[in-house]
């Protein structure tokens, strides 16, 4: 951590976290909280809440939360450093040289420049597009029906044939040559010095989510090769963390995402009004690419070449998605190659028809399946059943599989049985990838058998965030030990100590912890839902049969270790006296 605390506390209390989530979403008072759709899902009614007392916001939706820092990381995909120093900066507070350690400031430094170099290249590609030297690259954008506005909006340009203008103009914008070598704008030899990458090419700036240049794919004009050549990966170019065309389509506010192979693609179909389309860069989509997507959406379309190369493709990002928890399904091109050409050639409206008949993913795998056995054959037939069971016995949930087992049986004119039969000897074997089931499923069953542990954890601390008068009542009974995960332990215990010098303050908690995924995770801490509990008896039987709940559970918790080990043995026995202390003792609220 770069920050001391005392920053990060002054920071945070400067930047009232209804501001500063204003200026994203229109927030809405509603009762003591504010409220809006979320911005990190789709939906239609408003389940994000902002807490202002607290300065904590959470998505009853989805689950994201946190605190201002946390949503400037989601949000804005900054890193925590940027998101201290953006908050800083927005309320004047100085940050102190010290707390940025030297190699960070450098890095920083470095990282900024890069970002300098792109931009100044971009606005220079751009620039030569529209002049006389780009009527190469104008001519084939105007042949690709791109518009004036589509070639503006995607900052469209060009690299001249001789290519190497751009090492000048960047060297007189005051660009040292290591600087634009790092860029991979260009490479360095000792004999020729710096000679530019890109040359007689259409220049695509590949933008962050914030609109920032982090490097450039070209296509060549002409025959050559390679038909694209895209920016290496630098110190702001991670391949696999960014998409093409996220910056427009994180706000097109569509209820899915399209997710295509080339640019030229993502551009066409944001010219045809489907301006929920992302392209990976030059690379396979990876799951980092998924995990970006599930910020902003739970469907995931393909619009893959409809080739046998980019079906290969599909199926790989298909079972990526999937590992991320995320639902798609397959656009058809045929019979053209690619989004791009079925447009040009049969217009968005058809394209829409497209998107409404997409096939489900796990339905289009069965029928590629199919492709490799011979159908008429008794034997072939046969085949292709046993894989399908193989590939109906990787859904982890009873439900989905008993639902895409109907819709395959009805699909082939197979008996439901005797294909259940089949999947469950296939899960038997473990042949297939029942054991490798996704992380995800697994992650679910692992997550609904922690959550009946977890939650009266939660409330309890939720409960004691909301009135942290209450500490004093329930400190006989209660220790950060009875907060038996490993990440909500450390929280607990500190929250614990600030209530016992009353200066509570849990949105600062959650801005120590650097990862915006534990973030989110120790803001439902702080954020649980306290339905239904009104009146005093409510409130005080609830308050009970939630300590009950913590203690019973430590208790367990210790006690399963206890065998091994004389500290849990300890925490077990004081567990229990607490418990049976607490069963007889009657809690009296005002
Ligand atoms: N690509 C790449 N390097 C190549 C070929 C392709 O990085 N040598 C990437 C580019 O991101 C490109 C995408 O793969 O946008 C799709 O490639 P392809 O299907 O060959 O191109 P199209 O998008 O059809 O390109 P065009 O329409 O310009 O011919
Ligand atoms: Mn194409």
């Amino acid at each position: 951590m770069y920050f001391s605390e005392e920053i990060i506390a002054e920071v945070q209390q400067k930047n009232d976290i209804v501001d500063v989530i204003s200026q994203y979403v229109h927030l809405q008072k509603k009762g003591s909280n504010y409220t809006c759709c979320c911005p990190f899902h789709n939906e239609k009614t408003p389940s994000f809440s902002v807490n202002q007392a607290r300065q904590i916001y959470k998505c009853f939706g989805c689950g994201e939360g946190g605190s201002v820092i946390t949503f400037l990381q989601k949000y804005e995909n900054m890193t925590f450093p940027e998101a201290i120093k953006f908050l800083a900066e927005r309320a004047g507070v100085a940050l102190p040289e010290e707390t940025n350690s030297k190699a960070n400031r450098a890095r920083e430094n470095r990282r900024a420049r890069l970002l300098e170099v792109n931009k100044e290249a971009a606005k220079y590609y751009y620039y030569i597009l529209r002049s006389s030297r780009g009527d190469v690259g104008m001519d084939y954008l105007e042949r690709r029906g791109l518009t004036e506005e589509t070639r503006n909006q995607f900052g469209l340009g060009y690299a001249t044939v001789s290519g190497n203008d751009i090492v000048a103009y960047l060297k007189s914008k005051g660009f040292k040559d290591e600087e634009i070598r790092d860029s991979g704008l260009a490479s360095f030899s000792e004999q020729k010095g710096l000679s530019s990458k890109f040359w007689n090419r259409v220049m695509f700036p590949i933008q962050d989510s914030n609109h920032r240049v982090i490097g450039f794919g070209g296509r060549v004009m002409g025959e050559g090769e390679p038909k694209y050549l895209n920016s290496p990966e630098t110190e702001i170019f991670d391949k696999s963390r960014n998409l093409y065309g996220l910056n427009f389509a994180r706000t097109s506010r569509k209820k899915n995402f399209i997710l295509c192979e080339g640019y030229m693609d993502v551009i066409a179909l944001h010219q045809a009004g489907f301006n929920q389309a992302v392209a990976s860069l030059g690379t396979a989509f990876t799951s980092g690419q998924a995990n970006l997507l599930r910020r902003y959406t739970t469907d995931v379309l393909l619009a893959y070449d409809s080739d046998g190369a980019g079906t290969k493709a599909a199926i790989r990002a298909i079972q990526i998605l999937r590992e991320t928890g995320l639902y798609s399904k397959v656009i058809n091109m045929k019979p053209y190659k690619d989004p791009d050409e079925f447009i040009k050639n049969l217009g968005a409206e058809e394209f829409q028809k497209r998107i409404d008949e997409a096939e489900n993913s796990f339905l289009f795998r069965v029928r590629i399946a199919e492709q490799n056995y011979d159908m008429q054959d008794a034997d072939g037939r046969t085949r292709f059943y046993k894989e399908v069971a193989g590939m109906l016995s990787e859904f982890a949930d009873e439900i989905e599989r008993e639902n895409y087992l109907t819709a395959v049986a009805n699909q082939y004119g197979v008996s439901r049985d005797g294909l259940r039969e089949q999947v469950v000897k296939s899960a038997m074997r473990g042949e297939v990838k029942a054991l490798q089931r996704p992380q995800s499923a697994m992650g679910a069953d692992k997550a609904r058998a922690d959550d009946s542990k977890l939650k009266p954890q939660q409330l309890l601390l939720t409960w004691l965030a909301e009135e942290p008068e209450l500490y004093s009542r329930i400190k006989p009974y209660i220790t950060a030990e009875d907060f038996t995960d490993e990440l909500y332990k450390p929280v607990a215990k500190r929250f614990l100590a600030d209530l016992e010098v009353g200066n509570a303050n849990p949105a600062l908690l959650i801005s120590l912890i650097e990862d915006p995924e534990e973030q989110s995770k120790i803001s439902a801490l702080f954020t649980t839902r306290l339905d239904g509990i009104e009146t005093k008896e409510e409130r005080q039987k609830a308050l009970h049969d939630i300590l009950m709940k913590v203690k019973t559970n430590s208790y367990e918790y210790y006690k399963a270790q206890s065998g091994t080990d004389i500290d849990a043995m300890r925490k077990m026995i004081e567990g229990k006296k607490a418990l049976q202390e607490l069963a007889k003792t009657h809690i009296f609220l005002e």
